[in-house]
């Protein structure tokens, strides 16, 4: 077990790569078994979702290799295997995307239903209504979903909700279909273009991809091709979040500034300075935070992945903020662990109102997830003393190489084991 110390209160400045999109990837490598072929895919990012990814394909009887720093070829030629056991499949949610990459490819898949988790319920019906639209049948048993289906035959769905890992789901079942499918309330998040973009470039024929009605033709074959990962849309937030919250100056480099609009727009209402590029954005303090209201929404909404991470950045501003979380009903767990730095928030269901105090004292804090992680890194930062973050594996399913990037931008933090034993301290 691991911990990050973080000595707060530095100013960061510098530059930052920005990886690739993690919640990409977990769809892109599933994706893979639907090809005939072997796919290379470069920019991987290195975090513990994408192992996991690794080993499950492996399991199934993908050959899956490491060919260059972040470039993998998966040869899922001799899969044997249609079963993602629990085992396997409680380390990721997104096991669930082998689902739709097995029923598509073989026709049938058994993989482990995903649990909840600390964003509260999260069922998969409408993934299933997808499937079951499209001609399969499907069981629950001991906690496997069995889905079978003679022969997919395209359809025309409609999501109740907008969900991103059902519209992905059901895009990567129907690409071998029969016929024409049409998915309508899509999610549009840059991630579904790029999974769509991915099959395509394997010969799948998707149009709409970014719109609220995706339509698919089944094509009989699919082949290999080589595909590089988007950029993390996240991770660029949190540190665009990051350079607010210490008053610093970042230039966020090998981003899509357009993905990011939300995010700039809050920020700048706030009082940062935001300037765009091309491929870069760079975030600089002004010395003032200023209060504002945030709601999450689907995109181009404000991202709820980056809720936690303005929240804490809203506890350091002047004034009353309310931040309203549409998406999951219980995402503001790690409201708790801010309070022992000092901050002033009340949360009544899906609405937190943040009185901003300027200003956080470091405490030991935990985890609680990978984004309320996220938001703990960025309370320590810019706290006044030493702030120790406990379960910090889930911060590392997400996030490329953050204390070395954070490091390389002047902050104080380092990584520590925790010994046996060590209970954390209460303040
Ligand atoms: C994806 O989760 C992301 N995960 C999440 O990122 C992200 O928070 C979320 O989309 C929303 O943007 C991946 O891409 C792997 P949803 P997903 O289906 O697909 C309800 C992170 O931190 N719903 O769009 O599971 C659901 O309960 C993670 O990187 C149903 O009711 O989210 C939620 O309220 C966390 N029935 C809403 O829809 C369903 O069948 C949106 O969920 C599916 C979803």
């Amino acid at each position: 077990m691991e911990k990050y110390v973080i000595r707060g209160g530095k100013r960061l400045q510098g530059e930052v790569t920005i990886s690739a999109a993690k919640n990409s990837a977990v769809a892109i490598l599933p994706a893979a078994l639907l090809s005939d072929e072997p796919c290379i895919i470069d920019n991987v990012p290195d975090i513990s979702d994408i192992d996991c990814a690794i080993k499950i394909l492996r399991r199934l009887g993908a050959e899956v290799k490491q060919t260059g720093k972040s470039t993998i070829r998966i040869d899922p030629r001799h899969i044997h295997s249609d079963t993602v056991e629990y085992e396997l499949g409680k380390n990721m949610r997104a096991s669930y995307y082998f689902m739709g990459a097995l029923l598509g490819k073989v026709g049938h898949a058994n993989v482990s239903m995903p649990g909840g988790c600390d964003l509260g319920a999260r069922p998969i019906d409408q993934h299933l209504k997808g499937f079951q639209t499209l001609g399969a049948d499907i069981s629950v048993d001991y906690g496997m979903v069995r889905l079978t289906a003679h022969q997919l035959t395209g359809a025309h769905i409609y999501f109740d909700v907008v969900t991103v890992g059902g519209t992905i789901n059901v895009m990567l079942a129907a690409c071998k279909a029969k016929g024409l499918t049409i998915i309508e309330n899509a999610a549009k998040e840059p991630h579904i273009v790029d999974v769509a973009n991915f099959l395509n470039s394997m010969g799948a024929d998707i149009m709409g991809a970014g719109t609220d009605v995706i339509k698919i033709r089944g094509v009989e074959h699919l082949h290999g091709c080589e595909y590089s990962i988007i950029p993390d849309q996240i991770e660029a937030g949190t540190f665009m979040i990051i350079a607010a919250a210490t008053n610093g100056d970042i230039l966020i480099r090998g981003v899509i500034p357009k993905h990011l609009e939300a995010v700039t727009a809050k920020l700048q209402k706030i009082g940062v300075k935001v300037v765009e590029y091309d491929d870069a954005i760079r975030v600089t303090g002004t010395g003032v935070l200023r209060k504002t209201s945030v709601k999450t929404m689907p995109h181009p909404g404000f991202p709820t992945d980056l809720q936690p991470q303005i929240t804490t950045l809203l506890t350091l501003a002047s004034g009353t903020s309310i931040v309203t979380e549409d998406i999951f009903d219980n995402r503001f767990k790690y409201v708790d662990e801010l309070r022992r730095m000092g901050a002033d928030i009340s949360v009544d269901g899906k609405v937190a109102v943040v009185e901003g105090t300027g200003k956080l004292k470091g405490a030991p804090v935990k985890a609680n997830d990978l984004r309320a992680g996220a938001a703990m890194i960025i309370a320590g930062l810019a706290a006044d003393g030493v702030t120790e973050i406990e379960n910090i594996h889930y911060i590392e399913r997400g996030y490329e190489g953050i204390e070395r990037k954070l490091k390389a931008l002047g902050a104080d933090i380092k990584k520590v084991v925790i010994p046996d034993g060590y209970i954390q301290k209460q303040a």
